[in-house]
């Protein structure tokens, strides 16, 4: 059987990358991390083969207790064939994405870092362990172009697009450490292409001229993307049709 880890299972990407992996293959579990287990449901066709586990990217600061509690409904020896970190914040109780230097604010910085960078981070170090069996693994944090510093030519979004970019640094870094003990890896970022969703919602007007996809899109995207990658994509950071952004 294969396991897979998705946190930000609750999100519109994570969901519908939960959703893909279980009507295409029967014989796979599902591991789901979010804040509120109670307000994530499946078809109960489906239902039996998610498991779901309460994390707080920002709270859930102990890698021990959270792989404690991944090991309630995973064992370490079984392993995981593939962990996608989903979660992330743009907007929210109060903070909105700067437009200018003067909207800075350190509490928002705070919070961006620690639901787009350190929630991964820490999330990594609790389940090591589940990663070092002989099957190839992939390891992809969904990030954002916006987090791309070559790319960045617009400015604004800081805590948004400092906060991926620091993501990508984490993957970057892993992507060195993680096959001396890992092997076969790949670790990647992946940007999932503009996505109808709750973290999108807000700038529907000026989406209008981007073309937007349905979480299932992004789902069958991101999952054709992953299912090419081998070790030679290794610290890759990729967009949802395969092509590849500069870090
Ligand atoms: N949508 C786009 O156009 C777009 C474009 C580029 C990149 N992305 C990236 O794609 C990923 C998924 O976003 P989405 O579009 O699916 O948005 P979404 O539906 O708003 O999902 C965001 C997810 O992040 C979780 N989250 C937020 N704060 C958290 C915290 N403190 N602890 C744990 N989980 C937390 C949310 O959990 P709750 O349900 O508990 O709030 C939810 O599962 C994000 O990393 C986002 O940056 C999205």
């Amino acid at each position: 059987m294969k396991h897979i880890l998705i946190a930000g299972i609750s999100g519109a990407i994570g969901h519908a990358l939960a959703e893909h992996y279980l009507g295409r293959d029967q014989q796979l579990q599902i591991i789901g991390l979010c804040r509120d287990p109670a307000a994530v449901s499946f078809d109960p066709a489906v239902a039996d083969r998610v498991s779901l586990v309460p994390w707080d990217a920002a709270s859930s600061t102990d890698p021990g207790e959270t792989g404690s509690e991944i090991a309630r409904v995973l064992a370490a020896e079984k392993g995981l064939d593939l962990v996608i970190y989903a979660a992330g914040f743009l907007h929210g109780a109060g903070i909105q994405p700067e437009k200018r230097l003067e909207d800075l604010n350190a509490e928002a910085l705070a919070h961006a870092f620690a639901v787009n960078a350190t929630g991964f981070a820490i999330l990594m170090r609790a389940i090591a362990p589940w990663l070092r069996h002989r099957r190839f693994k992939i390891v992809a944090a969904v990030s954002a172009k916006v987090g791309s510093i070559e790319d960045n030519g617009f400015g604004g979004w800081y805590a948004y697009r400092s906060s991926k970019a620091a993501l990508n640094m984490l993957v970057r870094n892993l992507s060195v450490e993680l096959p001396r003990k890992c092997r076969p890896l790949a670790c990647v970022a992946v940007h999932p292409g503009t996505t109808l969703s709750p973290l999108s919602e807000p700038f529907s007007r000026s989406l209008a001229q981007l073309k937007v996809h349905q979480p299932a899109e992004t789902a069958e995207n991101i999952a054709t993307v992953l299912e090419g990658l081998t070790e030679d994509s290794n610290g890759q950071f990729l967009s949802w049709d395969g092509s590849q952004i500069p870090w």
